[in-house]
C-alpha cells in the first residue's frame, strides 16, 4: 500500500496551492492558441464522445473552451482562484453559456456536484496527487461517472521518460557535456527541495502506469494507455468498465 503519512500529504497540498495561487496559465508547451487547439483536439479524440464532462484542475480553461463545443453540459474544477478568473475571462469572451465552474479540490469537489458525468478528465493535474491521492480520486469519480462513462486521466509524467527529458537527451543538440551539466542542476535542485522539505520536481510526481492500473483495477476499471501527442515524456491513462460501456 502507499506510504505516505497524513502529514505528508497535507505538507505537499499546501505547497501546490500555494504554488497555484497566483498562476493564469496551465504551463502548456507553447501558449500559441494553435498549440493549445491541437492539444485539444488529441484530448477530445480520447476523450471520444460522451455528453457531460468535468475537467478537473481545469486551470485556466485553456482546454475547457475547445471541449465545450463538443458537450451539453462541462463542469471545470480548480483549487486556484486566478486560474478559475482567467477560465471565467475565456468563456465570457467566447459566449459559452453550458460551462460551470467550482473552487474546490480533490477532497472537497464530490460534495459541490449536482450531476454525475459520462467524462471525468483532469489534465495535467494527478502528478500533483499522492498514489493514495490518486486512489481517492478514482473511489470518488466511479460514483459521480454515468453508466458507460471514462475517467480520462491526460499528461501523466512518466517515470521511464521523465528524467532522460529532463537530462535534454530528448534535445536536438544533446551533447555529453550538456547532459552532464543537467544532471549537476538537477542533483542540486533536488538536494535543495530535499533540504527544505519541497517536493523535488516543480512538474510534480511521475506515477508509473502500473501503480495507476493497479488502483484503477482496484475499483474494477480497465485501463489503457496511451502515448502523449505533443509531450514524449507523458502517458494518457483512458479507465473505463469496458463490460458496462458495451451493455449501454
Ligand atoms: C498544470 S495545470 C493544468 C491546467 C489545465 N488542466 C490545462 O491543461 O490547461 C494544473 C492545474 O491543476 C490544479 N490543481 C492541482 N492540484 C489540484 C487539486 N488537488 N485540486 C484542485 N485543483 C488542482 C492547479 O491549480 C492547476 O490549475
Amino acid at each position: 500500500m502507499f506510504v505516505e503519512s497524513e502529514k505528508n500529504v497535507s505538507k505537499l497540498k499546501n505547497f501546490w496551492v500555494e504554488f497555484f495561487a497566483d498562476r493564469r496559465d496551465g504551463g502548456h508547451r507553447s501558449s500559441d492558441e494553435e498549440f493549445i487547439f491541437m492539444e485539444a483536439k488529441e484530448k477530445l479524440f480520447h476523450l471520444d464522445g460522451g455528453k457531460t464532462l468535468l475537467d478537473f484542475g481545469c486551470g485556466a480553461g485553456e482546454l475547457l473552451v475547445y471541449y465545450a463545443p463538443e458537450y451539453e453540459q462541462l463542469v471545470g474544477v480548480d483549487f486556484s482562484e486566478s486560474m478559475l478568473d482567467e477560465a471565467s475571462k475565456k468563456i465570457k469572451e467566447r459566449k459559452y453559456d453550458n460551462i460551470s465552474l467550482i473552487q474546490a479540490d480533490d477532497k472537497t469537489v464530490w460534495d459541490k456536484l449536482e450531476c454525475s458525468f459520462d467524462r471525468i478528465t483532469a489534465a495535467g493535474v494527478i502528478q500533483f496527487f499522492t498514489l493514495q491521492e490518486l486512489d481517492s480520486f478514482i473511489s470518488n469519480a466511479s460514483n459521480y461517472l454515468n453508466k458507460g462513462g471514462k475517467i480520462v486521466l491526460f499528461d501523466i509524467l512518466d517515470p521511464r521518460l521523465y528524467p532522460l527529458w529532463k537530462m535534454g537527451l530528448f534535445s536536438q543538440d544533446a551533447d555529453l557535456w550538456k547532459i552532464l551539466r543537467k544532471i549537476g542542476f538537477e542533483f542540486k535542485v533536488m538536494l535543495s527541495a530535499s533540504l527544505s522539505n519541497r517536493p523535488r520536481d516543480i512538474l510534480g510526481f511521475a506515477h508509473n502506469p502500473y501503480a495507476v492500473k493497479k488502483i484503477a483495477d482496484r475499483y474494477g476499471f480497465e485501463t489503457i494507455f496511451v502515448k502523449s501527442m505533443y509531450y514524449e515524456y507523458k502517458y494518457h491513462a483512458i479507465i473505463s468498465r469496458t463490460s458496462e460501456a458495451q451493455k449501454v
